[in-house]
């Protein structure tokens, strides 16, 4: 078995130190307020949590925007908190990954301050530079809406550098050797620091065609298969896992046969599964289904309900993409950025009905891959429009309903971001502590779902098979797993739907692992019984109408 096979059955959850939890009052999450937390990440059920950039930076991208690679933001604490709170979290068995931002830094970096200063620093080939943009390479800036394009003209420098996203951001020129090897250090250090892996923040743009150019490199994928020999080396059982939103058929490039990324953000999955859920027709699902590459034996899929970004919906069909546009968010439309994607928490996304929530959770959980939850989805929390463009989505987590939401004790200016403290999202009725012992909330439903998971190694090692089914509004997936058979139904519709599959197991013999639906076997079939909005999954341990032949997967239906 090999080291990073952990990462099989992992449940990642994803958070911001800055907004989780205060703990010394002054407004900003930190990581002591993480550490106080980690028991209650724990009961969630969760074993690794990817945090988001916690660096010294300007914090004009949400730290995105890194200033100094080998240090926390002293507002959010210290490197001996942050190793503190790797080794509390591995007491528990959590793992940690961190977020690493190669692609640009911030123009605050020391490194950008020196190449704009000194022409002949070595600094100033770590970035992209052009004299005459009128006869340099060009292309789209990520960031439409507030960027023109991809140069900037930088008056100290007296040349235009190249940056994909903000202006502020300065992309780093990979094709500089000196440059990779910076990566690797950084990589180095923060295993040192207790790190277990890293999120590679902007892979795909690491490997577009950059500067005057539009160079790249010989063969780009070497960048990310040095990074995972680097890794490896330190520690075995590291892993990378990627934000490589690229177009479907390229996305097996990035696992690099296996040698490069572990694990990758699906986020085809993520614009369809939603999407599905919230139109509560399974279509997309199928289509995500046949677009998705096969990725067996050379990585793992991440997926994902919603992230901190804006909901990206470029993966949909083009009509899709337009009803999406139009039915999800306020008819004001200024949930809509980017010319791609809502602003909207899943709670949101889903008109606050929390059953819904609640069964995207469980297809999220049921499904095979990695799961990585957002911090507070699983209370079904919502966003503040009246931030800045993607900081709506990006609130403090609400954790009870005394004042500041149990986040903090500071005052209101004080903060990075409020909490929501009005509107149906807000802190006195959304909140972790009246969810806490409340076996109906989302929060205790998301947490048992986790658990499922966890005591279902068939999700791991089975064998995973969509059931055909008569209904557009019913999702059934089976996992083989020798002799044993998880069959998982969720229905989208809001009214009550039976499904029936020509195939079963004795009932004796089938229990129900989760959820409220129910089921019912005659004469060898299963037929689920699903209100709307239910899900159940059950095993049963021995074959019903027939057995299959040996190599033979019975996917049967109606
Ligand atoms: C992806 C991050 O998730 C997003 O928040 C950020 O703005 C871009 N990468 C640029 O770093």
């Amino acid at each position: 078995m090999s080291d990073t096979a952990w990462l099989e059955d992992a449940t990642i959850y994803t958070l911001d130190v800055k907004t989780f939890y205060d703990s010394d009052g002054d407004g900003w999450g930190d990581f002591q307020g993480l550490i106080e937390k980690l028991e209650y990440v724990d009961d969630l059920g969760v074993d690794c949590l990817w945090i988001r950039p916690f660096y010294p930076s300007p914090l004009r991208d949400n730290g995105y925007d890194v200033a100094d690679y080998y240090a926390v933001d002293d507002r959010l604490g210290t490197l001996e908190d942050f190793r503190e709170f790797t080794d509390r979290a591995h007491d528990r068995g959590i793992r940690v990954l961190t977020d690493l931002v190669f692609n640009h830094t911030s123009i605050d970096h020391e490194w950008f301050q020196t190449a704009r200063r000194n022409p002949e620093s070595k600094y100033r080939d770590y970035y992209l530079w052009a004299g005459d943009v009128e006869t340099a390479y060009n292309t789209f800036n990520i960031f439409p809406e507030h960027e023109d394009g991809v140069w900037s003209y930088d008056e100290v420098a007296d040349a235009h550098y190249f940056h994909q996203f903000f202006h502020h951001q300065p992309d780093l020129n990979v094709r500089n050797p000196e440059v990779r090897e910076e990566f690797h250090d950084i990589l180095r250090f923060w295993l040192r620091q207790g790190a277990d892996g890293f999120r590679i923040d902007a892979a795909h743009p690491m490997l577009m065609p950059k500067g005057h150019d539009g160079g790249t490199l010989a063969e780009p994928i070497e960048l990310f298969k040095q990074m995972k020999r680097v890794v490896s080396e330190e520690q075995s059982d590291a892993i990378l896992l990627a934000e490589a939103d690229d177009q479907p058929e390229l996305l097996p490039y990035y696992f690099g046969d296996g040698e490069a990324f572990d694990l990758q953000f699906n986020f085809v999955m993520n614009a369809h599964l939603t999407y599905a859920i919230g139109v509560g027709d399974t279509w997309p699902l199928h289509r995500a289904h046949e677009i998705v590459p096969d990725v067996d034996g050379i990585g793992k899929w991440a997926n994902f309900l919603r992230n901190h970004d804006e909901w990206n919906l470029l993966k949909l069909p083009e009509e899709a993409f337009h009803h999406a546009r139009e039915a999800f968010g306020e008819d004001a439309g200024d949930s809509w950025i980017f010319e791609r994607g809502h602003r909207l928490r899943l709670a949101e996304i889903y008109d606050n009905d929390l059953d819904r929530v609640a069964m995207a959770h469980s297809l999220l959980l049921s499904l095979p891959d990695v799961p990585v939850l957002l911090a507070g989805d699983e209370i079904g929390m919502g966003s503040d429009p009246s931030l800045r463009e993607r900081e709506a989505v990006r609130t403090p987590m609400q954790w009870d309903d005394s004042e500041y939401a149990g986040f903090s004790t500071s005052e209101p200016g004080d903060v990075h971001n409020p909490v929501i403290d009005e509107g149906e999202y807000s802190y006195e009725r959304v909140n972790v502590a009246d969810q806490l012992n409340d076996p109906g909330s989302l929060l205790s439903r998301v947490g048992e779902l986790v658990d499922a998971r966890s005591q279902c190694p068939e999700i791991v090692d089975g064998i995973y098979s969509v059931v055909d089914v008569d209904r557009d509004d019913v999702w059934l997936h089976r996992y083989d797993h020798g002799d044993n058979l998880l069959v998982c139904g969720h229905n989208f519709a809001d009214e009550p739907r039976e499904v029936a599959c020509a195939f079963g197991p004795p009932e004796d013999v089938s229990t129900s692992i989760v959820g409220d639906g129910d089921y019912r076997v005659e004469g060898g079939d299963l037929t689920f019984e699903l209100d709307g909005c239910d899900y159940l999954w059950i095993r049963a341990d021995k074959w019903g109408k027939r057995a299959p032949e040996p190599g033979e997967v019975l996917a049967l239906s109606r």
